[in-house]
């Protein structure tokens, strides 16, 4: 009876997971497929520590349960509270890597199982006692999840500043030997002397961390996207392999779905910025040798625009574009640049969003920034429907974006980001750019958007500015 009530948990934990996911694919249902998919999951963790039996014995040990979960809680909901919209990339990271790490150590529990059951029988080797299929479950967990862990813990680093870009001459070499050297090791742990095994599994695992490390180090700049949610499909992988192990349904199918959803979101990423995978992990857009781009060049003269030209510009405007980026995400202008929309509608402008697929820092960052001041999914264009839209344009203005509008990745071959396709701002009839000053965006090269003769710049934090604005709009 019991176990079919815990079934019947595992199922609603692995609908609501589904259902949840596809809600989270819109802003305006994604909160409520969040909180729907961490129901369905409490109610199976739940059940689990009620409700699981092995050899008619329930799981026990509720004060190490139920403290882990406190612990964990009480981070998690201070952490999520605290975090800045613009550091949710970091955490993201961070987060990840703990699921990699949870991977590693169900693996890592379930070789100890084994091995401690057999370690006194110094004939044989590890073959001799787990079946290949189930020793393979637990070294892939093992392996992926380290890397996943290390992999995501660098990145953290990187995202938030802590950690540089390295890399050194044929750094890929040594990667793929590392990464050669962890499968033998895997494979050793298997057929060698049980005694042995676990020093072998643990040098694996010290392999893996180690290749987790050397693999995200030298990518680096608008590539970090794409490494995320490799890392994301990765912990998915992972905890797909804990699912086996145990033959808990929930969570494989969690671990599936996420890993899944990591490698479609991966291969997204990679078309939004024209590039191969395989060129984004042993390439070096963005990276350390990419910052700062090519040669500098005299790229001659910006001319700026004042707020009261910018208010009439834009009130007798037919159609006005709006391409939001990083810097709307660090001012906090969402909602006043809501406000801007509905005034300048007010006075008859047809306005609309250019959302580029990786402006801001995290998937989506700009949609979900948007969706906070309740800005109507239905303005919002992507960036092929906008490159459609900017010939009838009379203005753009560009809020805090840098690279998502650099020329650059069309014209210049030398530029670290070309051939990412960009919004083509530069084909409307006006283009004003705002931002505090001439410094480049995330990938550190400068723009030649800002110095074409449409182009006008206004400077100043884009929620002041914004605020301005509008006051300047209200009164012509
Ligand atoms: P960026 O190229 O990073 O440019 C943002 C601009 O905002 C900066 O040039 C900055 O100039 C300006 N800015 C900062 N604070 C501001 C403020 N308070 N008010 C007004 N302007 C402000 O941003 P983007 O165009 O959105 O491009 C995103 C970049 O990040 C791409 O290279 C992308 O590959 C990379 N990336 C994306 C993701 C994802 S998944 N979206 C994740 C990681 C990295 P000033 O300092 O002069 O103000």
């Amino acid at each position: 009876m019991e176990l079919s009530i815990l079934t019947l948990c595992y199922l609603v934990g692995s609908v609501t997971f589904i259902i949840g996911l596809k809600m989270l694919s819109n802003p305006s249902s994604a909160r409520n497929g969040n909180l729907l998919a961490a129901a369905g999951m409490t109610i199976a963790i739940i059940g689990t520590i009620f409700l699981y039996e092995e050899d008619g014995k329930k799981l026990g040990n509720y004060p190490w349960i139920f403290g882990g979960i406190l612990i964990g809680g009480i981070i998690g909901t201070l952490a999520a509270k605290k975090v800045k919209m613009t550091a949710m990339p970091e955490m993201v990271s961070m987060f990840n890597g703990m699921g990699g790490a949870c991977a590693a150590l169900i693996s890592a529990v379930e070789f100890d199982h084994i091995y401690q059951a057999n370690k006194t029988l110094d004939f044989g080797n590890m073959a001799d006692f787990i079946p290949a299929g189930h020793y393979l479950t637990i070294i892939a967990g093992a392996i992926i999840g380290s890397v996943s862990f290390a992999g995501s813990m660098i990145a953290w680093g990187k995202l938030s500043g802590k950690i540089k870009d390295m890399s050194f001459s044929g750094q890929h070499i040594v990667n793929l030997l590392v990464l050669l050297l962890v499968l033998v090791a895997g494979v050793f742990t298997y057929q060698y002397n049980v005694g042995f095994s676990h020093i072998l599994f643990y040098t694996t695992v010290a392999l893996a961390l180690l290749y987790g490390v050397f693999f995200v180090m030298p990518i680096g700049g608008a590539d970090m996207p794409v490494v995320i949610s490799l890392l994301n499909s990765f912990t998915g992988v992972a905890a797909a392999c804990g699912g086996f192990l145990y033959n808990n349904k929930v969570m494989l199918t969690g671990g599936i779905l996420v890993g899944a959803a990591g490698t479609l979101l991966t291969i997204l990423m990679c078309k939004a910025m024209n590039r191969s995978l395989k060129n984004v992990l042993i390439g070096s857009f963005g990276g350390s040798t990419a910052s700062g781009g090519g040669a500098k060049k005299d790229q001659g003269a910006y001319k700026e625009i004042t707020l009261s030209d910018t208010a009439v510009i834009m009130s007798y405007a037919h159609k006005v574009m709006i391409v939001p980026g990083y810097g709307l995400a660090v001012a906090q202008a969402q909602h006043a640049c809501h406000e801007l929309e509905k005034l300048l509608e007010s006075k008859g402008v047809e306005v609309k969003y250019a959302i580029h697929p990786v402006a801001g820092r995290m998937p989506g960052h700009m949609n979900v920034l948007l969706a906070e001041a309740d800005v109507s999914y239905d303005k919002l264009l992507e960036m092929e429907q906008a490159n459609d839209e900017f010939a009838t344009t009379d203005v753009v203005l560009v809020l805090g974006a840098n690279d998502v509008v650099n020329p650059a990745a069309k014209t210049d071959t030398a530029s670290p980001i070309y051939g990412m396709p960009i919004l083509d701002v530069e084909l409307a009839k006006n283009v004003i750019v705002n931002k505090r000053s001439m410094k480049p965006g995330y990938a550190g090269i400068e723009n030649d958007l800002f110095f074409q003769p449409k182009t006008s710049m206004l400077f100043g934090d884009a929620k002041k500015v914004l605020q301005d604005l509008i006051g300047e709009i209200k009164n012509i």
